[in-house]
């Protein structure tokens, strides 16, 4: 129905642009407009690189890519993918979508929560797909990572020269984690994921190639993309520096998962609010995943947090005391390699989710961590709300810390748009997930307005920024940057004509 329809739709706009053209040049309908466009790119790249939902067998790959079903081909029928092999593709794909004016999307790892973020209808799809190498160079200890590569990919194929990129704590996400910033196990140590940067191959919008570093012309817009997102040009090669985590049989962290229950939310709160104002070592790492599920509206709450510490077990335990010191209900806690970190917490694919965010300061053991408690609160509130609709499949909120050491990193190696000013302490970034059951296209109204009221409710601490990749597609996410007038700055160079923001979905506020 959908496709039919839509096809009708397109041919008649066709038809309507190349009657038209001739007298008026005037192509009026968006579809028109992304239907020449894809042809055109047809015969200058071919029916291998281009391809239409009726002419190519990797077309249907390419449109459900996509982690979040809401971007899927259910909802989303781009007009053609382009599945560029080189960076000259990606160019010859720019410059004809930015002379005739078409819409466009980017997709890389495909795991972005936002609707229509990494897919368009009416529009030109660029899928990273085949650029999916990675390589290690031991002179300059860097790691070459093509856009379309996933974090456990990566990790693998490098483990063997002892080395590993700042990348993504899920194996299966992809390199779209870094123009966000990311956050990484390895960013108490060394940052953000971004801040790992030594130079980016980025095609601008009118199809122009540059390369950009810390140091040369572009070093503006090299510090743009550790956090602007799909703005300010489309990254096709990400030069980064190697971190030596060891090979997989090294096994340098101890630690791994810890399952605790609902009773010990109050106390794992207030050790989490301590963790993040307290601690100065960077090889201490957290990552926290809490989760409701629920049958015939009987809720079952997980609380499962991933601790690790870079050395020995006698320091994860005095690290982690508080937290040993909480009733858990299991453990599974051991010497761990790297690779053994991005596998110990797996996502479901294939369902429909939203993400929402915010973001708080830590709190000194003496004091109530009543914020996070208020946090909680909410989100409990959202889930029992919900707990008898068939349409969610479950509910996450995830503290993601940033580490005071993390933000000093950032700043020692040439600063991000994202951190606040130098001296703030430690924080989490929050986020909040909705995933709707499986067989459910998009959001429903009445679910929609308890997400959206956990979004405009929950507290958040001012002036520290929020997480774009893991926030909600209508939070203004930019503005809550230290760098934000600088964002505004640099987008408006590279993009003086804001093509970007006129024609793809990305973050708000440019
Ligand atoms: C299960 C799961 C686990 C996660 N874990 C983490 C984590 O540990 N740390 C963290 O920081 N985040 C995490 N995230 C969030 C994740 O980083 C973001 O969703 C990120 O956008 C995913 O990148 P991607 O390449 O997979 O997605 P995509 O959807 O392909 O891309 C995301 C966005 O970036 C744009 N984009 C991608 N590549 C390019 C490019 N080369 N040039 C220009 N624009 C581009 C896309 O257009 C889109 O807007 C997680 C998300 C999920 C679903
Ligand atoms: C193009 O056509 C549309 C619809 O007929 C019209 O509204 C618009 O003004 C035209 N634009 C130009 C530049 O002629
Ligand atoms: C592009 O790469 C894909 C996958 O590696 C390959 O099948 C295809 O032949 C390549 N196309 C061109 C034109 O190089
Ligand atoms: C690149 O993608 C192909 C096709 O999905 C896959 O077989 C291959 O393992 C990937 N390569 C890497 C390095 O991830
Ligand atoms: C782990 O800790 C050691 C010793 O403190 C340090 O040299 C190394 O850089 C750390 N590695 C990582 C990946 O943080
Ligand atoms: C989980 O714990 C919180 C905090 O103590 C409490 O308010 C909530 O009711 C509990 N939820 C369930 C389902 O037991
Ligand atoms: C939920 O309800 C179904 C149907 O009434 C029943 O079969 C199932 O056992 C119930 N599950 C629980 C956990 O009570
Ligand atoms: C760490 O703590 C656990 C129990 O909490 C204990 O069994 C183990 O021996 C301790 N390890 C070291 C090295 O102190
Ligand atoms: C709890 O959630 C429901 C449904 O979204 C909402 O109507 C109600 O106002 C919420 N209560 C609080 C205290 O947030
Ligand atoms: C492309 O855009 C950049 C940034 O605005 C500009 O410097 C460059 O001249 C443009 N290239 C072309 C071919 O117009």
């Amino acid at each position: 129905m959908v496709t039919v329809s839509s096809f009708v739709l397109i041919t008649a706009a066709l038809w309507y642009c190349v009657v038209s053209a001739t007298e008026t040049q005037n192509c009026s309908s968006v579809a028109a407009i992304a239907a020449q466009t894809c042809q055109q790119l047809e015969s200058s790249l071919g029916s291998t690189i281009v391809q239409t939902q009726t002419s190519g067998s990797e077309y249907a790959i390419g449109a459900n890519f996509a982690w979040s079903t809401f971007s899927d081909e259910v909802n989303f029928q781009p007009s053609c993918i382009v599945f560029p092999n080189t960076t000259q593709h990606v160019q010859t794909a720019m410059k004809a979508i930015f002379e005739n004016k078409a819409d466009y999307a980017v997709q890389a790892g495909g795991h972005s929560g936002m609707i229509g973020w990494n897919t368009v209808q009416n529009g030109v799809l660029i899928s990273f797909m085949n650029m999916n190498s990675t390589s290690y160079d031991s002179e300059s200890d860097t790691i070459t990572l093509l856009p379309g590569i996933h974090w456990g990919d990566a990790t693998s194929a490098l483990q063997q020269y002892g080395v590993a990129p700042v990348g993504g704590r899920i194996a299966t996400v992809g390199t779209g984690l870094l123009l966000g910033g990311g956050i990484s196990y390895l960013s108490p140590a060394e940052g953000y994921a971004a801040d790992n940067y030594v130079s980016l191959d980025v095609v601008l919008v009118n199809g122009t190639l540059v390369t950009a570093t810390a140091d040369n012309e572009y070093a503006d817009l090299f510090k743009a993309l550790k956090g602007g997102g799909n703005r300010f040009g489309i990254v096709t090669k990400y030069v980064v520096k190697a971190v030596h985590t060891g090979t997989e049989d090294e096994k340098r962290w101890f630690g791994g998962l810890l399952v605790y229950p609902n009773s010990s939310s109050e106390a794992l709160l207030a050790a989490l609010a301590h963790f993040i104002h307290d601690t100065t070592d960077p090889n201490a790492v957290l990552a926290t995943t809490f989760r409701t599920t629920w049958e015939n509206s009987s809720q079952d709450i997980e609380l499962d947090l991933v601790l690790v510490y870079n050395g020995t077990e006698a320091s994860f335990n005095t690290s982690f005391a508080e937290f040993l010191s909480i009733p858990y209900t299991s453990s599974a806690l051991q010497a761990l390699s790297y690779l053994d970190l991005l596998n110990a917490v797996t996502f479901p694919d294939g369902l429909g989710t939203l993400f929402g965010a915010s973001a708080l300061t830590g709190v000194p053991a003496s004091t109530l961590a009543d914020q996070y408690l208020e946090t909680y609160r909410l989100y409990n509130n959202f889930s029992t709300a919900f707990a008898s609709s068939t349409d969610i499949a479950f509910t996450l909120l995830d503290f993601s810390p940033v580490p005071k050491s993390q933000i000093q990193a950032g700043y020692e190696k040439g600063t991000n748009p994202i951190v606040p000013p130098l001296g703030t302490g430690g924080y989490f970034e929050i986020l909040f997930q909705v995933t709707y059951a499986e067989g459910i296209t998009e959001p429903s109204p009445d679910v929609e307005q308890g997400r959206q009221l956990w979004i405009s409710t929950a507290p958040s601490t001012p002036g520290l920024p929020f997480f774009l990749n893991e926030a909600d597609a209508n939070q203004q996410i930019l503005a809550t940057y230290g760098g934000y007038e600088f964002l505004k700055q640099v987008y408006t160079k590279y993009d003086p004509t804001r093509f970007n923001v006129q024609h793809t979905q990305g973050p708000l506020g440019l």
